[in-house]
C-alpha cells in the first residue's frame, strides 16, 4: 500500500475506529513491530570482516537470541572497497571480505536470520570522513540508487538497509553536493521498491528527527546523534525522546540507536537502556559482542515480557504521563488493546540519587482493581489500591504491566503529546516556521508547543481523542503568552487578544478566542464515538504557546 500522509494520521486510531473511511492497519502489509537484530558498529567500528560476522550470526542463532525474536545481522560501515571507475559498480573490501558478500548473506539466511547492509544517501560514508577509511569514498548511493539497490537486494540478497547522511552534508563530504534529505530518502525508497522486493526495511540515519515526511519512506529513523557507551548518552537520548511519541506508529518507529547493553554500563543502567528502548518502541539492535555475552546480558536481552512490550501489536511509543520535575518521569502506553484495560508504565530516574516515583492510577486512566506485574523481575507485585509508589535506584527504571478492571476516559491531553504536522529537528524552527516542543517548568506536564500557525500545515493534532460513547464536550485550551519578540509584535497588531481555530476530524474550524490577559479558553464541541483528531491551527497568524487541552463531558 502506498504510504501517504493521511494514512500516517489514520494509523494510531483506526485500529478500533473501523467506521472511518481511511484504510485500517490490517490492510497495511508492511506494518511490523520494531526491528530486532544486531549491528557491527558499536563493538567493532570499521574493523569488520567475514569471519567475525559469521561468528556473531551463529551466536545469535544458537544463544537463544534468535528464539527471543532477534533476526537481523546488519553489516555497518567498513565493508566498502571503492567503486569501479568504469562500470560504477560498488566494490567490496578485498581484505576484510575476500569472498565478497554473497556467501556471507547466504550463510546468514541458512541460519534462519536476515541480513542488513549500510550505505549513505550522499557520496562518502561517515567512516570515510571520520574514520579515514579511504575505500569508502564515492561509495554512497548518490548517483547509483538503482545500480546499488539491485546489487544489494536482488544480487546479494540483503533484507534491510541503513542509510546514513555524512556524504550528504556539505561539511562531511568532499564534493559539496548539497542534497535535500526528503528528496534523497524518497528517491532511495523508490529505488528499493523498484527492485520488486516487498519485504525490505529502510532505516533512515539522519541523527535528529528529520521531519514528518520520513514516515512515508522509513521503517525507522534515528532521532539523535550517535549513541556511545556512557550513562550520559543513554540519558540524553531518552531526554530527546520525551515528546516524539506521536511520530511512531505501527511499522514506523523512532530509532534511539543501537544498544550499548552488555558492554560497560552498570547493570542498573543496562536495564534502563533496554527497558526504555522497549517501552519507547525503538528498534532493538544489539551492539555488544554476542560471542562473549555475560549471562545477565543475555537474560536481559531475551526477557520475553520486555520484548513483548517492545513488539506489542499496537506499535505505540509511550509518552510522558508525569514529569515529576526532579529528573524523574512516568511514561505510559496502551498495550494489547487500544483504549483497553491494559497499559504499561515506566518509572524512570535520570538522576544520580535513588528517588521515589509514584503516580495515581486515575492519572493514567485506570480504575477499579489494578493488577501489577514487574516486567524486569517477571513477577506480580502488590501496590496500594489507587497508586503505585516505588523507590527507583539512581539511573534506574522500573517497568510494569498494569491490568485494571476499569478504563477511565482520558480528559487531559498535553500539547507535548500531540503530533505537529511540520515537526522536524534538522533546520532552525524559526527560519522555516515550524512548531516545536519546549520544556517549561511553569507548564502542565513540564512542556509546551510553540511557534504554531502562520500556515495551514503548521498545526497541532491530537491524533487519538477518544470518546467512548460520543457526545458534547467542554474543551479548555490552556495557552502561554510566550514573551518572545516575534510573537509580541504580531500580537500587538492584533490588540483584541489572541485567537486560533480548533477543528474535529478536519471539520469546520471553531474559533478559540482569548483576551489579552487570559491564559485559557473554553468552547463546546461535539465528538463522535471512537477516535477523533482534534486540530489547533491558524493559517495566517502566529499562535500562542499551547500548554494542554482538557475535556469535560457535558
Ligand atoms: C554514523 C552513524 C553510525 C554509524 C557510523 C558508521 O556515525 O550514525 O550509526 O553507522 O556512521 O561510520
Amino acid at each position: 500500500m502506498k504510504r501517504t500522509w493521511k494514512n500516517y494520521l489514520a494509523i494510531p486510531f483506526l485500529i478500533v475506529a473501523a467506521s472511518c473511511s481511511q484504510p485500517t492497519v490490517s490492510s497495511e502489509p508492511e506494518a511490523h513491530a520494531p526491528t530486532m537484530g544486531w549491528n557491527t558498529y558499536n563493538t567493532f567500528n570499521l574493523d569488520i570482516n567475514e569471519q567475525l560476522i559469521i561468528e556473531q550470526a551463529e551466536a545469535m542463532a544458537n544463544s537463544g537470541l534468535k528464539d527471543a525474536g532477534y533476526r537481523y545481522i546488519n553489516i555497518d560501515d567498513g565493508y566498502f572497497g571503492g567503486r569501479d571507475p568504469e562500470t560504477g559498480r560498488l566494490l567490496i573490501h578485498p581484505v576484510r571480505f575476500p569472498n565478497g558478500l554473497k556467501g556471507l548473506v547466504d550463510h546468514i539466511h541458512s541460519l534462519g536470520l536476515k541480513a542488513g547492509i549500510y550505505s549513505d544517501a550522499g557520496t562518502n560514508t561517515c567512516g570515510n570522513y571520520w574514520g579515514k577509511d579511504s575505500l569508502a569514498n564515492n561509495v554512497g548511493l548518490y548517483g547509483h540508487d538503482a545500480q546499488d539497490c539491485e546489487m544489494f537486494f536482488n544480487e546479494l540478497g540483503f533484507d534491510f538497509i541503513k542509510v546514513d547522511y555524512c556524504g550528504g552534508t556539505t561539511w562531511q563530504n568532499y564534493y559539496s553536493i548539497g542534497i535535500d534529505e526528503e528528496e534523497r530518502y524518497r528517491q532511495i525508497r523508490q529505488a528499493m521498491d523498484e527492485t520488486g522486493r516487498k519485504d525490505l526495511r529502510l532505516s533512515v540515519c539522519r541523527w535528529n528527527y528529520p521531519g514528518t515526511w520520513v514516515r512515508e519512506v522509513g521503517d525507522s529513523w534515528r532521532m539523535s546523534q550517535d549513541i556511545n557507551c556512557s550513562w550520559r548518552s543513554i540519558r540524553n537520548i531518552i531526554d530527546q525522546s520525551l515528546y516524539i511519541s506521536a511520530y511512531a506508529s505501527k511499522g514506523h518507529y523512532n530509532d534511539m540507536d543501537m544498544l550499548e547493553v552488555g558492554r560497560t554500563l552498570s547493570q542498573e543502567e543496562d536495564m534502563t537502556h533496554f527497558g526504555m528502548w522497549c517501552i519507547l518502541s525503538s528498534p532493538l539492535i544489539i551492539g555488544c559482542d554476542m560471542t562473549t555475552m555475560r549471562a545477565e546480558t543475555l537474560e536481559l536481552l531475551t526477557n520475553p515480557e520486555l520484548i513483548a512490550l517492545n513488539q506489542d501489536p499496537l506499535g505505540l511509543q509511550a509518552y510522558v504521563a508525569k514529569d515529576c520535575g526532579n529528573g524523574t518521569y512516568v511514561f505510559v502506553k496502551d498495550i494489547e488493546t487500544l483504549h483497553g484495560k491494559t497499559r504499561a508504565i515506566a518509572l524512570y530516574n535520570s538522576t544520580n540519587e535513588p528517588q521515589t516515583i509514584g503516580i495515581d492510577y486515575s492519572t493514567i486512566e485506570l480504575g477499579g482493581t489494578v493488577k501489577v506485574r514487574d516486567l524486569f523481575a517477571r513477577a506480580d507485585v502488590e501496590t496500594a489500591a489507587d497508586n503505585i509508589s516505588i523507590e527507583v535506584p539512581a539511573h534506574g527504571t522500573r517497568i510494569y504491566r498494569l491490568e485494571a478492571t476499569q478504563r477511565i476516559e482520558r480528559s487531559l491531553y498535553e500539547a507535548e503529546t500531540a503530533y505537529l504536522s511540520e515537526y522536524q529537528e534538522l533546520h532552525d524552527a524559526f527560519s522555516v516556521a515550524t512548531a516545536y516542543y519546549e520544556k517549561d517548568a511553569a507548564c502542565s506536564g513540564g512542556a509546551k508547543v510553540v511557534n504554531l500557525g502562520r500556515k495551514p500545515k503548521n498545526d497541532l493534532r491530537w491524533l487519538d481523542v477518544y470518546s467512548e460513547t460520543g457526545g458534547e464536550y467542554e474543551v479548555t485550551i490552556d495557552i502561554l503568552p510566550t514573551p518572545d519578540a516575534l510573537q509580541i509584535s504580531e500580537w500587538d497588531s492584533n490588540p483584541g487578544g489572541y485567537q486560533f481555530f480548533l477543528s474535529v476530524n478536519d471539520g469546520v474550524g471553531n474559533r478559540v478566542r482569548l483576551d489579552k490577559d487570559s491564559t485559557s479558553a473554553t468552547i463546546t464541541i461535539s465528538l463522535p464515538a471512537g477516535s477523533n483528531v482534534v486540530r489547533l491551527y491558524d493559517d495566517r497568524y502566529l499562535m500562542p504557546g499551547i500548554d494542554r487541552m482538557t475535556l469535560r463531558k457535558l
